[in-house]
């Protein structure tokens, strides 16, 4: 058994922390990027002899937020412009009225953003951070870092100089004893680790996935969830159905999943929220799992105690003790994420041959950056898959827990309505099989949609609910829901709810697919609603509906996209926004919200005899008067 021990080093030690070199590092991450990074500069820290202490910034108690003296924070910036689910909360105090230029003066911070340039808010989350820390009266150690992925080496090309920066600015600022040396990597990176200790976050994934499993830990699950309340509460469910949307002869596999929980108790949310699900359970037998475990020299059924990061030694003991198998298959990510370089660094200290050990080296070092972005990120090659060309590979498990991928929660917008989990207790998603191929040819799909699509009824599943970045108006206001694919998941759930609302004002759906018999999803139903009138409002006019576009016809002329249709549309579209509409625009198709909202011009242009400037002003009217939404992935 491993158990907790005295001397661990791991992310960060809350208690011991010598109080003048405390530097909070606060994150917000929505796929775990952000927390990659958070834990960088962790680790930096510690080379460099400060006391870093990890959190998301939900999981700070940000009332005291006045009285840190240092504070890193790292962010990414997801959806349209959105900050991540677990900075939210933290963000909303901040904008409070009550706080003023001199709330923060005592507090030194630096900002890291992660964003895609692709996008027209790039980094925008961190921007806003960044500023309104200043506006509250902290000093800026650091010009504000900005990482992205549009960049071949992805956001490390602007990290690395700027962690440079931040700690020759931190040495002026917070002076350390001149005689102190940095600590190097290697020092850090071989250091044995007699405890486990692992990311809160990940942590309770894993415990969760045990009790899913029916595994038997040794914690008390109510004791646990109280003290960690402040974070996301999962349900405890199973899969009540599980079917195909898609013809054999579909390119992708969508498939319509439905949740129930295991105690019968309704889980609450309202029309736009979103789902979230730990992939595990099975993964437990998983052959890759247990190779790896064996690996690592331990058996699968060995039992071992793992702590959050945050928590202090001292407290241990209070944590429970869980099996390797479940820990590994329930917050380890072996199958699919790439590790970072760090990772490289601290398997270099574990490869018994010398010639491997060398080549680990290299990719963890500045010169082997390019190399180990082809090997490593560009291939998306998974903890699994560097093991298979390391065989001499043979890390304690206290290491591969700081440093492999963590596993998330996947996050999927709910397409039934409030009504129907009240009636049938059944939460309902739409999941795309994800499926692609690498630069180098490699097939690889996606972790928790291949999952999710191979569930049988019955299967146990915990699953959370989150707000959604759009929520239903209204029965009044008109609406225009515009979903290519999957895109139409939350707009099931708002025609569900719609319907039941007696509305006075019409909706029209634009749905897109490629063909008919194909992937036409949920084609009964919105026959039926066309049929019905359904989305007609009682207001009297007539411009409820659901239109569609298929985009591989035959002959050509006849293909069409959402797009066309809106343009197709153009008289429905305008008479709707001029009756008040509100645009909502969902999918994973990347250049499709662009294009909509060019369709949707052009219809203003021309329907209201506007010119390019007019009408683009109505576009931006539109958007800053919380009239247009896009929800894309
Ligand atoms: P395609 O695959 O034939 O290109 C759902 O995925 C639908 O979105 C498909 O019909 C797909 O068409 C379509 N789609 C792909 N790219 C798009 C884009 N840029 N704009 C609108 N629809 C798009």
């Amino acid at each position: 058994m491993v158990s907790a021990g005295a001397g661990a080093s791991g992310a960060s030690d809350a208690s011991g922390a010598s109080p003048a070199r405390r530097v909070l590092v606060l994150y917000g991450s929505e796929t775990g990027n952000a927390q990659d990074v958070a834990e960088r500069v962790v680790r930096e820290a510690k080379l460099k002899h400060y006391a870093p202490v990890l959190m998301t910034m939900e999981g700070y108690d940000v009332r005291t937020l006045p009285r840190e003296r240092c504070v890193v924070f790292v962010t990414s910036t997801t959806g349209q412009g959105d900050e991540p689910r677990n900075m939210k909360s933290f963000w909303r105090f901040l904008l409070r009225r009550s706080l003023s230029a001199t709330s923060l003066t005592n507090m030194s911070y630096a900002v890291f953003g992660l964003g895609d340039s692709g996008y027209q808010k790039y980094n925008v989350t961190a921007k806003k951070l960044f500023r309104r820390l200043q506006g509250l009266g902290a000093n800026a150690i650091e010009a504000l870092g900005l990482g992205d992925d549009q960049h071949p080496l992805g956001y490390e090309a602007a990290l690395n100089p700027w962690l440079r920066e931040l700690w020759k600015s931190m040495r002026e600022i917070f002076p350390l004893p001149p005689h102190l040396k940095d600590l190097t990597e290697a020092e850090l990176s071989s250091a044995p680790l007699p405890a486990c200790r692992f990311a809160h976050t990940a942590l309770r994934l894993a415990l969760a996935a045990a009790d899913a499993s029916d595994a038997s830990t040794s914690f008390s699950k109510a004791e646990y969830e109280a003290r960690e309340s402040r974070d996301t509460t999962y349900y405890d469910g199973f899969v009540s159905e599980n079917r195909c949307l898609t013809s054999d002869d579909a390119v992708k596999e969508v498939r319509h999943l439905e949740f129930q929980t295991l105690d019968a108790s309704i889980a609450h949310y309202e029309a736009g929220d979103v789902l979230g699900v730990i992939p595990f359970a099975t993964r437990a037998a998983d052959a890759k799992v247990s190779a790896l475990i064996e690996r690592l020299g331990m058996s699968p059924d060995a039992w071992v105690r793992v702590y959050p990061s945050s928590a202090p030694e001292t407290k241990a003991a209070l944590f429970p003790l869980i099996q390797v198998k479940y820990l590994l298959a329930g917050a380890i990510d072996v199958d699919s994420a790439s590790p970072r370089r760090y990772f490289f660094e601290v398997m270099s200290h574990f490869a018994e041959s010398e010639h491997e050990k060398e080549r680990l080296q290299y990719f963890a070092s500045a010169e082997g950056a390019v190399d180990l972005y082809k090997y490593n990120q560009r291939e998306r090659r998974t903890v699994c898959e560097i093991f298979d060309d390391f065989p001499s590979l043979k890390p304690s498990l206290a290491w591969l827990l700081q440093v492999a991928p963590h596993l998330h929660p996947r996050y999927y917008s709910i397409s039934s309505s409030p009504a129907d989990t009240e009636r049938t207790a059944a939460t309902h998603i739409t999941v795309a099989a994800a499926e692609w191929v690498t630069p180098m040819k490699r097939a690889r799909k996606g972790l928790c949609s291949s999952w999710l699509n191979s569930l049988d009824v019955g299967t146990r599943v915990k699953y959370s609910i989150t707000k959604g970045s759009i929520s239903l108006p209204p029965p009044e206001t008109p609406l225009i829901l515009i979903g290519p694919g999957t895109g139409i998941a939350p707009f099931r759930s708002f025609v569900r709810a719609r319907v039941l609302q007696s509305s006075t004002a019409s909706a029209l759906v634009v749905f897109g697919c490629r063909h008919a018999r194909h992937d036409y999803l949920y084609k009964e139903e919105w026959k039926q609603i066309e049929k019905d009138g359904s989305l007609i409002g009682s207001g009297g006019d007539s411009l409820g509906g659901v239109v569609v576009a298929f985009s591989r016809m035959v002959p050509e002329a006849k293909k069409r996209y959402v797009q066309d249709c809106v343009k197709d549309e153009a008289k429905r579209i305008w008479s709707l926004l001029e009756a008040g509409a509100k645009v909502f625009v969902a999918g994973s198709a990347e250049k499709m919200p662009a294009a909509v909202h060019k369709a949707i011009q052009e219809v203003v242009r021309e329907q209201g005899l506007l010119d390019e400037d007019a009408s683009a002003r109505y576009m931006t009217k539109l958007e800053t008067t919380g009239r247009y939404f896009v929800d894309a992935w």
